[in-house]
């Protein structure tokens, strides 16, 4: 049996050089079994659960729990006072499931695909000012954020004039070594800035998903609290995800020029939208920016792979590796665009499986086929090595991404 002083400590370095790799330490466990006890912040010692399969029936598994309030929960960092107030995603059924119908329209596939032109538009607008502005830019502040920022808040109705005070708190947020009255603080003054959005579109409905929210408070179905903590988890989860994986995606690119080419040259009059579909798909599966796993804690004892999770365990699946994992994805270390990665689970599993997938597709197939194309000299501005990852968050990513053309 392992001691406690073997059991590894959780989250995992990176190697060093290789930024868009799983840590070693993890890979060397999935490749031991499917499961392995790692140790947190708080000394606790949840399950990580290594492998694909096991990982997806455990997702869609009722006796495992999103609920962070719950005994034995593996929690990334000490929950704030007063909880962390996030929404359906850290709810479980009936709960989770009464709210999330409340806000699945907006983001079914035939819905977002009517957003294409729109999208497509901010895309181009902010690529022209790009091209007019300085050289080099960073591309995290000049693109990578507005694309999805613009987007989400056209959605929801959220002023863009907002987006320093709404990117600013929601980065607190899920930074893991934030303080929690830090996390707490940022939290309170975006449910404060939503309550207050609230009572607008209360007082002047308008089109968008916000006053359908404030439509169903008025009808009963939804206290303005509820309503003001999903349109934070939206706000946060529409920009912040698809903005990493806009600035992680395009440096991986830059840094695999052969596979970039294919989907330029492949794309080159914006006419394969198989290729660009599939080179999503792919740069997802790569890169999966939600790289600090699901987090689950056990309602029952579950046996699994031949072993007994006990009910009040921590799980954590770490769908960084499942994307890797050599039974699905053979050779998955290796960024091949052309490669049919669909089954990937960078948006999770089961009944908490990403609800804006559809849009955050839309927005990366648009920014993929567009950017190298427009920009077929794009370059990194600095050397790698010197480039800062997003090693202490939620979601992995770059801090800053400075590029040139010319
Ligand atoms: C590339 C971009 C994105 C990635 C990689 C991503 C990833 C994920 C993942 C892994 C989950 C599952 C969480 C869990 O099981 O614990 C999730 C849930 C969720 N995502 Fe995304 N997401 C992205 C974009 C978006 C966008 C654009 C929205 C739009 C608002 C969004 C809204 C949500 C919501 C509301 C949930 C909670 C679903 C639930 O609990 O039922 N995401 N996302």
């Amino acid at each position: 049996m392992t001691s406690t002083a073997e059991i590894p400590a959780f989250p995992m370095t990176r190697a060093a050089g290789c930024p868009f790799d799983p840590p070693p330490v993890a890979r060397a466990l999935q490749e031991e079994a499917p499961l392995a006890r790692v140790r947190l912040w708080d000394d606790s010692t949840p399950w990580l659960v290594t492998r694909y399969a096991e990982q997806r029936a455990l997702l869609a598994d009722p006796r495992v729990s999103a609920d962070i309030t719950r005994p034995g929960y593996p929690s990334p960092a000490p929950l704030p006072k007063g909880g962390t107030g996030i929404g359906f995603i850290l709810m479980d059924n009936p709960e989770h499931a009464r709210l999330r119908k409340m806000v699945t329209a907006p983001f079914t596939i035939r819905r977002v695909a009517a957003m294409r032109p729109a999208v497509q538009k901010i895309v181009d607008d902010l690529i022209d000012e790009l091209l007019a502005g300085p050289n080099p830019v960073d591309l995290v502040e000049a693109f990578a954020l507005p694309v999805p920022s613009l987007v989400i808040c056209e959605l929801l109705g959220v002023p863009y004039a907002d987006h320093d005070f709404f990117q600013e708190n929601s980065k607190v947020i899920i930074r893991r070594d934030a303080r929690p009255e830090e996390r707490a603080a940022g939290h309170q003054a975006l449910i404060g800035y939503l309550d207050e959005l609230m009572g607008e579109k209360l007082a002047r409905p308008a089109g968008d998903l916000l006053s359908g929210l404030a439509a169903r408070v008025e009808a009963g179905e939804l206290t303005r609290a509820e309503a003001a903590q999903m349109g934070v988890l939206l706000l946060i989860a529409g920009h912040e995800t698809t903005a990493n994986m806009i600035a992680l995606g395009t440096l991986a690119l830059l840094e695999h020029p052969d596979q970039l080419a294919l989907l330029r040259d492949g794309d080159s009059d914006g006419d394969n939208p198989g290729l660009v579909a599939s080179a999503v798909e792919e740069l997802l599966r790569y890169l999966n920016i939600t790289h600090n796993g699901r987090r689950r804690v056990a309602l029952e004892d579950i046996e699994i792979a031949g072993r007994v999770i006990r009910a009040g365990e921590g799980l954590i699946m770490a769908n960084d590796i499942a994307n890797r994992d050599p039974a699905v994805f053979p050779d998955g270390d290796r960024l091949d665009l052309s490669r049919d990665s669909h089954r990937h689970v960078a948006f999770g599993f089961g009944v908490h499986q990403c609800l804006g997938q559809p849009l955050a597709r839309l927005e990366l197939q648009v920014v993929y086929s567009t950017l190298y194309r427009r920009i077929p000299t794009l370059a990194l501005a600095t050397d790698v090595e010197k480039i800062s990852f997003k090693h202490d968050g939620s979601v992995y990513g770059v801090y800053e991404l400075p590029v040139t053309w010319s």
